[in-house]
């Protein structure tokens, strides 16, 4: 269905969980992190109904997304049933890749078409500072399963940090001409434990552009997605790099997609408190007709754009882990 400024939503994105194995420098605190209870989550035929519901009104791609999806047990049985309602066109899933090695064959048996992952540095121990404690070796691991399971295109998204990784942007380069590797550079979102310095490590995406370029002649190429980046090429290279310019060039207006929080929250955009909360009503009895009306309603409630460059108190303290991205 479209929303209110004629955009068609088309993509949903679930987290199906909100607890994770790492702590990334710019989404989870470090200590006391607090997860919510398991009765507070949705459980996954609670989830299946909500997907099903969004599907009834033209979501055609659903990604999977956490915390990290891949520490909730049910999530193979989930993907399976997600790709097979009729309508469904793609269904991926968001990852810090720590525990996919041994999940990528039967993921792919179950339906699941391709994989992005998260990846903020090529260097061990600079992967496990800023991971608080990730390996980057079981991250390889998956990103080989991955590759080898045929969950392609394989995307690995790094968060740019001005001072802490930025040094590294062209290794990713050299990654691209080595593997069939989709590198996504991304601005930093002042979501979560970054809300403080988002602005003093924002990297804007023109300086890697820049950066990239007086070392690689760069050519325009498509990859397979539904989402805001926008891809390069090395020539020859068989992988490709992509940038998510969520700060400095808005892509609000080409927006396809509204999200389901862990919670049971549908919020129809990242940096917006507005959420409808289905929970409840799941809780209470509601009948599909009706839930499929609050998914609408939640659709319709869509804003027009971010407001995250104003940095604005309302995004202070997103809890993208929750969200789910
Ligand atoms: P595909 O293009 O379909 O492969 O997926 P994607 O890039 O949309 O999904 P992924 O979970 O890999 O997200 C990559 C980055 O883009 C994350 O940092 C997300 O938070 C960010 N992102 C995804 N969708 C939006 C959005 O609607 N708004 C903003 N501001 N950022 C988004
Ligand atoms: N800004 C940008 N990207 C973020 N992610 C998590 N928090 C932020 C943020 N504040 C990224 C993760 C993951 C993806 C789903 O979202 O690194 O790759
Ligand atoms: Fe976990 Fe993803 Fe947040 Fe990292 S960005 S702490 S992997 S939810």
């Amino acid at each position: 269905m479209q929303d209110l400024y004629g955009r068609a939503v088309s993509y949903l994105r679930v987290s199906v969980t909100d607890h994770c194995n790492l702590r990334c420098l710019y989404c989870l605190p470090r200590d006391g992190a607090r997860f919510h209870d398991p009765a507070s989550l949705l459980g996954w035929d609670e989830l299946g109904r909500v997907v099903a519901a969004a599907v009834r009104l033209g979501v055609r791609r659903v990604r999977l997304t956490g915390g990290e999806p891949t520490t909730r047990p049910g999530l193979v049985d989930f993907v399976r049933r997600v790709a097979a309602l009729p309508g469904v066109e793609d269904v991926a899933l968001s990852t810090n890749g720590m525990l996919l090695a041994p999940m990528a064959p039967a993921l792919r048996e179950a339906g699941l078409r391709r994989v992005n992952i998260s990846l903020d540095s090529l260097r061990a121990d600079r992967f496990h500072e800023l991971t608080h404690f990730g390996d980057l070796h079981a991250v390889w691991a998956g990103i080989e399963a991955a590759l080898a399971a045929g969950l392609g295109p394989v995307k690995l998204n790094c968060v740019v940090l001005a001072g802490i990784n930025d040094d590294e942007l062209l290794d990713f380069a050299e990654l691209t001409r080595e593997r069939p590797l989709h590198v996504r550079f991304i601005e930093l979102m002042p979501l979560g434990t970054s809300h403080p310095w988002a602005r003093e490590r924002l990297f804007p995406v023109a300086r890697m552009r820049e950066r990239l370029a007086e070392r690689h002649a760069l050519e325009p190429a498509e990859v397979e997605g539904g989402g805001p980046a926008r891809y390069v090429r090395i020539p020859g290279a068989p992988g490709t790099l992509g940038f998510i310019t969520a700060m400095t060039e808005n892509f609000c207006s080409g927006c396809n997609r509204v999200r389901l929080t862990a919670d049971g929250e549908l919020q129809p955009c990242l940096g917006s408190l507005l959420a409808v909360d289905l929970r409840g009503p799941l809780r209470a009895g509601i009948s599909d007709a009706e839930l499929t009306r609050l998914v609408e309603r939640g659709i319709r409630a869509k804003p027009e754009r971010h407001l995250m460059e104003e940095y604005l108190a309302e995004t202070a303290g997103r809890r993208m882990w929750t969200i789910g991205g």
